[in-house]
Protein backbone atom coordinates (compact mmCIF):
# COMPACT_ATOMS: atom_id res chain seq x y z
CA UNK A 1 0.00 0.00 0.00
CA UNK A 2 1.28 3.51 -1.23
CA UNK A 3 1.06 6.63 0.89
CA UNK A 4 -2.20 8.83 -0.60
CA UNK A 5 -1.62 12.45 -0.71
CA UNK A 6 -3.29 15.32 -1.89
CA UNK A 7 -0.66 18.17 -1.75
CA UNK A 8 -1.96 21.84 -2.80
CA UNK A 9 0.48 24.34 -4.35
CA UNK A 10 -1.02 27.25 -3.78
CA UNK A 11 1.79 29.05 -6.33
CA UNK A 12 1.97 33.14 -6.20
CA UNK A 13 -1.78 33.32 -4.55
CA UNK A 14 -2.86 34.44 -1.44
CA UNK A 15 -1.69 36.99 0.99
CA UNK A 16 -0.12 35.82 4.67
CA UNK A 17 -3.70 36.73 5.91
CA UNK A 18 -5.19 34.92 3.58
CA UNK A 19 -3.50 31.64 3.52
CA UNK A 20 -3.81 31.47 7.09
CA UNK A 21 -7.93 31.59 6.96
CA UNK A 22 -7.35 28.72 4.30
CA UNK A 23 -5.09 26.71 6.14
CA UNK A 24 -7.32 27.10 9.18
CA UNK A 25 -10.55 26.42 6.89
CA UNK A 26 -8.84 23.27 5.70
CA UNK A 27 -8.01 22.04 9.25
CA UNK A 28 -11.55 22.73 10.81
CA UNK A 29 -12.54 20.38 7.76
CA UNK A 30 -10.29 17.87 7.69
CA UNK A 31 -12.86 15.32 9.46
CA UNK A 32 -11.88 11.58 9.19
CA UNK A 33 -10.73 11.56 5.81
CA UNK A 34 -7.30 12.68 6.83
CA UNK A 35 -6.70 9.04 8.29
CA UNK A 36 -5.57 7.81 5.06
CA UNK A 37 -5.08 11.04 3.24
CA UNK A 38 -1.87 13.30 3.50
CA UNK A 39 -2.32 16.56 3.06
CA UNK A 40 0.50 19.19 2.07
CA UNK A 41 -0.11 22.74 1.75
CA UNK A 42 2.51 24.67 -0.23
CA UNK A 43 2.42 28.07 0.22
CA UNK A 44 4.26 31.16 -0.80
CA UNK A 45 7.69 31.93 1.59
CA UNK A 46 6.14 34.89 2.64
CA UNK A 47 3.83 32.80 4.85
CA UNK A 48 5.56 29.38 4.94
CA UNK A 49 6.13 29.81 8.78
CA UNK A 50 3.20 31.24 9.64
CA UNK A 51 0.88 28.51 7.85
CA UNK A 52 3.76 26.05 9.62
CA UNK A 53 3.13 27.26 13.00
CA UNK A 54 -0.89 27.01 12.80
CA UNK A 55 -0.44 23.23 11.38
CA UNK A 56 2.12 22.18 13.68
CA UNK A 57 0.97 18.61 15.33
CA UNK A 58 -2.05 18.36 13.05
CA UNK A 59 -2.26 16.04 10.01
CA UNK A 60 -1.72 18.69 7.35
CA UNK A 61 1.99 18.88 6.56
CA UNK A 62 3.92 21.70 4.74
CA UNK A 63 5.90 22.24 1.65
CA UNK A 64 7.80 25.04 -0.25
CA UNK A 65 7.15 25.47 -3.54
CA UNK A 66 11.07 25.38 -4.24
CA UNK A 67 14.55 26.60 -2.85
CA UNK A 68 18.00 27.92 -3.58
CA UNK A 69 20.48 26.15 -5.30
CA UNK A 70 23.31 27.11 -3.09
CA UNK A 71 23.33 26.28 0.53
CA UNK A 72 23.68 30.01 1.82
CA UNK A 73 25.63 33.37 1.06
CA UNK A 74 25.16 36.11 -1.25
CA UNK A 75 21.81 35.27 -3.75
CA UNK A 76 19.81 37.99 -3.45
CA UNK A 77 16.54 37.17 -3.34
CA UNK A 78 16.79 33.33 -2.73
CA UNK A 79 15.73 31.19 0.17
CA UNK A 80 17.41 28.03 1.64
CA UNK A 81 16.65 24.56 1.91
CA UNK A 82 17.93 24.67 5.42
CA UNK A 83 15.67 28.29 6.37
CA UNK A 84 13.26 26.59 4.94
CA UNK A 85 13.63 23.08 7.07
CA UNK A 86 13.71 25.35 10.27
CA UNK A 87 10.61 26.53 9.96
CA UNK A 88 8.63 23.32 10.44
CA UNK A 89 8.21 22.50 6.60
CA UNK A 90 8.83 19.05 5.50
CA UNK A 91 8.62 18.95 1.40
CA UNK A 92 10.09 21.40 -1.29
CA UNK A 93 8.35 21.34 -4.66
CA UNK A 94 11.25 21.22 -7.10
CA UNK A 95 11.10 20.84 -11.02
CA UNK A 96 7.63 22.28 -11.41
CA UNK A 97 6.96 23.35 -15.32
CA UNK A 98 6.15 26.82 -14.56
CA UNK A 99 10.09 26.94 -13.08
CA UNK A 100 11.85 25.39 -15.65
CA UNK A 101 9.27 27.30 -18.51
CA UNK A 102 9.56 30.85 -17.14
CA UNK A 103 13.08 30.89 -14.38
CA UNK A 104 15.28 29.07 -16.45
CA UNK A 105 15.65 25.76 -14.04
CA UNK A 106 17.90 23.15 -15.66
CA UNK A 107 18.69 19.64 -14.44
CA UNK A 108 22.07 20.62 -13.40
CA UNK A 109 20.60 22.97 -11.00
CA UNK A 110 17.83 20.66 -10.40
CA UNK A 111 20.69 18.22 -9.00
CA UNK A 112 21.83 20.95 -6.57
CA UNK A 113 18.43 21.76 -5.34
CA UNK A 114 17.72 17.67 -4.24
CA UNK A 115 20.79 17.21 -2.68
CA UNK A 116 20.29 20.37 -0.34
CA UNK A 117 16.57 19.57 0.48
CA UNK A 118 17.75 16.19 1.70
CA UNK A 119 21.18 17.57 3.12
CA UNK A 120 18.25 19.11 5.11
CA UNK A 121 16.10 16.36 6.23
CA UNK A 122 13.13 18.07 3.69
CA UNK A 123 11.77 15.45 1.12
CA UNK A 124 11.15 16.77 -2.78
CA UNK A 125 7.91 16.60 -4.45
CA UNK A 126 9.84 16.47 -8.19
CA UNK A 127 7.72 17.45 -10.97
CA UNK A 128 8.44 15.99 -14.30
CA UNK A 129 5.68 16.44 -17.97
CA UNK A 130 5.94 16.99 -21.35
CA UNK A 131 4.68 20.07 -23.44
CA UNK A 132 1.74 19.78 -25.57
CA UNK A 133 3.95 19.87 -28.64
CA UNK A 134 6.16 17.42 -27.00
CA UNK A 135 3.32 15.02 -26.57
CA UNK A 136 2.25 15.54 -29.95
CA UNK A 137 5.35 14.72 -31.64
CA UNK A 138 5.33 11.19 -29.43
CA UNK A 139 8.47 13.29 -27.39
CA UNK A 140 6.28 12.44 -24.29
CA UNK A 141 8.22 9.15 -23.25
CA UNK A 142 11.59 10.63 -23.96
CA UNK A 143 11.29 13.79 -22.42
CA UNK A 144 9.78 12.82 -18.90
CA UNK A 145 12.46 9.74 -18.98
CA UNK A 146 15.45 12.51 -19.41
CA UNK A 147 13.68 14.32 -16.24
CA UNK A 148 14.04 11.53 -14.36
CA UNK A 149 17.67 9.79 -15.20
CA UNK A 150 18.98 13.36 -15.13
CA UNK A 151 18.02 14.28 -11.87
CA UNK A 152 16.59 11.21 -9.65
CA UNK A 153 19.21 8.72 -10.94
CA UNK A 154 21.68 10.93 -8.86
CA UNK A 155 20.01 10.17 -5.40
CA UNK A 156 21.28 7.24 -3.64
CA UNK A 157 18.62 4.35 -1.84
CA UNK A 158 18.36 5.65 1.03
CA UNK A 159 17.31 9.46 -0.58
CA UNK A 160 14.64 7.72 -2.65
CA UNK A 161 12.90 6.24 -0.52
CA UNK A 162 11.71 10.05 0.38
CA UNK A 163 10.56 10.94 -2.72
CA UNK A 164 7.67 12.38 -4.14
CA UNK A 165 7.14 12.46 -7.61
CA UNK A 166 4.84 14.37 -9.22
CA UNK A 167 3.61 13.92 -13.15
CA UNK A 168 1.99 16.85 -14.41
CA UNK A 169 1.97 17.67 -18.07
CA UNK A 170 2.45 20.98 -19.36
CA UNK A 171 -0.89 21.01 -21.41
CA UNK A 172 -3.11 19.89 -18.81
CA UNK A 173 -1.83 22.76 -15.99
CA UNK A 174 -4.50 25.47 -14.97
CA UNK A 175 -6.23 25.11 -18.42
CA UNK A 176 -8.92 23.33 -17.64
CA UNK A 177 -7.68 20.61 -20.22
CA UNK A 178 -7.57 17.09 -17.79
CA UNK A 179 -5.82 13.92 -18.99
CA UNK A 180 -7.45 10.99 -18.92
CA UNK A 181 -7.42 8.63 -16.43
CA UNK A 182 -6.04 6.33 -18.45
CA UNK A 183 -3.44 8.92 -20.13
CA UNK A 184 -2.39 9.66 -16.44
CA UNK A 185 -2.37 5.92 -15.72
CA UNK A 186 0.02 5.16 -18.93
CA UNK A 187 2.50 7.96 -17.88
CA UNK A 188 2.46 7.03 -13.83
CA UNK A 189 3.31 3.13 -14.65
CA UNK A 190 6.14 4.47 -17.35
CA UNK A 191 7.57 6.40 -15.17
CA UNK A 192 7.35 3.84 -11.95
CA UNK A 193 9.30 1.42 -14.81
CA UNK A 194 11.83 3.65 -15.49
CA UNK A 195 11.81 4.04 -11.56
CA UNK A 196 12.32 0.63 -11.05
CA UNK A 197 15.38 -0.21 -13.52
CA UNK A 198 17.62 2.34 -11.64
CA UNK A 199 16.11 1.75 -7.66
CA UNK A 200 14.42 -1.44 -7.90
CA UNK A 201 11.51 -2.49 -5.97
CA UNK A 202 11.66 0.20 -3.76
CA UNK A 203 10.04 2.21 -6.66
CA UNK A 204 7.06 0.47 -5.74
CA UNK A 205 6.35 2.54 -2.90
CA UNK A 206 6.93 6.26 -4.54
CA UNK A 207 4.04 7.92 -4.60
CA UNK A 208 3.44 9.15 -7.83
CA UNK A 209 0.61 12.03 -7.99
CA UNK A 210 -0.96 13.70 -11.06
CA UNK A 211 -1.11 17.11 -11.14
CA UNK A 212 -3.02 18.96 -13.82
CA UNK A 213 -6.60 20.37 -13.32
CA UNK A 214 -7.68 18.25 -10.83
CA UNK A 215 -11.13 19.09 -9.62
CA UNK A 216 -13.22 17.61 -6.88
CA UNK A 217 -14.67 15.92 -9.71
CA UNK A 218 -12.83 14.38 -11.78
CA UNK A 219 -10.41 13.15 -8.68
CA UNK A 220 -11.84 9.75 -7.99
CA UNK A 221 -11.52 8.37 -11.60
CA UNK A 222 -8.27 9.23 -11.99
CA UNK A 223 -7.17 8.18 -8.28
CA UNK A 224 -8.79 4.94 -9.24
CA UNK A 225 -5.97 3.86 -11.46
CA UNK A 226 -2.99 1.70 -9.95
CA UNK A 227 -0.26 3.90 -10.26
CA UNK A 228 -1.47 6.93 -9.35
CA UNK A 229 -1.26 7.68 -5.53
CA UNK A 230 -2.86 11.28 -5.07
CA UNK A 231 -2.69 14.58 -6.94
CA UNK A 232 -0.69 17.63 -6.95
CA UNK A 233 -3.49 20.44 -7.05
CA UNK A 234 -3.07 24.07 -8.08
CA UNK A 235 -6.51 26.53 -8.23
CA UNK A 236 -8.41 23.88 -6.44
CA UNK A 237 -6.37 23.97 -3.96
CA UNK A 238 -7.42 27.49 -3.40
CA UNK A 239 -10.42 26.76 -1.74
CA UNK A 240 -10.49 24.31 1.09
CA UNK A 241 -13.64 22.71 0.38
CA UNK A 242 -13.12 22.37 -3.11
CA UNK A 243 -9.28 20.72 -1.40
CA UNK A 244 -11.05 18.53 0.85
CA UNK A 245 -13.08 17.10 -1.85
CA UNK A 246 -11.00 16.20 -4.05
CA UNK A 247 -9.03 13.98 -1.14
CA UNK A 248 -12.37 12.18 -0.96
CA UNK A 249 -11.61 10.84 -4.34
CA UNK A 250 -10.02 8.05 -2.60
CA UNK A 251 -12.15 5.16 -2.08
P1 LIG B 1 -3.90 23.38 -11.76
O1 LIG B 1 -4.52 22.41 -10.81
O2 LIG B 1 -4.33 24.80 -11.51
O3 LIG B 1 -4.07 22.96 -13.19
O4 LIG B 1 -2.32 23.40 -11.48
C1 LIG B 1 -1.64 22.18 -11.38
C2 LIG B 1 -0.26 22.45 -10.88
O5 LIG B 1 0.55 23.03 -11.57
C3 LIG B 1 0.08 22.00 -9.53
O6 LIG B 1 1.44 22.10 -9.28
Amino acid sequence: MRKQIVAGNWKMNTTPEQGVVLVKEILKNLGQSCTTVNYIVCPPFTHLSEVAKVTRGTAVQVGAQNCADEAKGAYTGEVSAEMIASIGAQYVILGHSERRQYYGETSAKLVKRMALTYANGLMPIYCVGETLEERENGKLWDVVKAQIEEVVFTLSDEQFRHLVVAYEPVWAIGTGKVATADQAQEMHAFIRKVLISKFGEAAQKTPILYGGSVKADNAAEIFAKEDVDGGLIGGASLKAEDFLAIGNGFN
